[in-house]
């Protein structure tokens, strides 16, 4: 399992902290971005993106915005591995997918915690990772909702040829609801404390 390490509750110096956090284990940084209209926070646009993060890691920008296709415009620029999108979003899904796979980014769909997995089937064949919101997006810190134990298994069932991710709530326990995925979004269980420390005790939990 590879961890997506989310910076999105990092209060205080927040450009030292993501240099810190970029240089420990971790195999991808997770970018939460949010316009303020798909969910009611907002955070960083593209220019302070930009400015806060260097390029030694992976990127995997996580999109909760509505303007989906302003925002590949600009975190295309970034050579992010992943840019996942929301199904939930008022536009052309499979259009979508294609947009960005025209640059060369693999393209994640994600499901809120109220969406059923069914609802994406057609779309799978067409997507390089399924993201799993196991909390409502929009907040760092919040509860693993556990239906997203039931999504996992039924996308493992499935059997596609797609990542599976998960995002939201994951710690030294709900990790143990999970292994079998490929990778986990770890935000405010990593940021709150010594980083190395609670990656070290994650990944104890991962390899036993
Ligand atoms: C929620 C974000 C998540 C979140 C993860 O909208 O997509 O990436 O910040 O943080 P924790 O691990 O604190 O739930
Ligand atoms: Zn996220």
């Amino acid at each position: 399992m590879k961890i997506s390490a989310s910076f999105l509750s990092i209060k205080d110096n927040l450009k030292e902290n993501i240099d810190l956090l970029t240089k420990c284990d971790i195999d991808y940084l997770h970018l939460d971005i949010m316009d303020g209209v798909f969910v009611k926070n907002k955070t960083w646009n593209i220019l302070e993106i930009k400015n806060l993060i260097n390029h030694n890691k992976p990127l995997d920008v996580h999109l909760m915005v509505s303007d989906v296709y302003k925002y590949i415009d600009e975190f295309k620029e970034l050579n992010p591995d992943f840019i996942t999108f929301h199904y939930e979003v008022d536009l052309d899904i499979m259009d979508i997918i294609n947009y960005i796979k025209k640059f060369n980014i693999k393209v994640g769909l994600s499901i809120k915690p109220n969406t059923k997995v069914e609802e994406i089937i057609p779309y799978l064949p067409f997507v390089d990772l399924v993201l799993v919101m196991s909390v409502e997006p929009g907040l760092g810190g919040q509860q693993f909702i556990t239906n997203s134990v039931d999504k996992i298994k039924k996308l493992k069932e499935l059997k596609g040829n797609y990542l599976i991710e998960v995002d939201g709530g994951i710690n030294v326990q709900t990790i143990d609801l999970i292994k079998d995925v490929d990778i986990a979004v770890i935000g405010s269980y990593i940021t709150s404390g010594d980083y190395k420390e609670k990656i070290k005790m994650i990944k104890e939990k991962i390899y036993g």
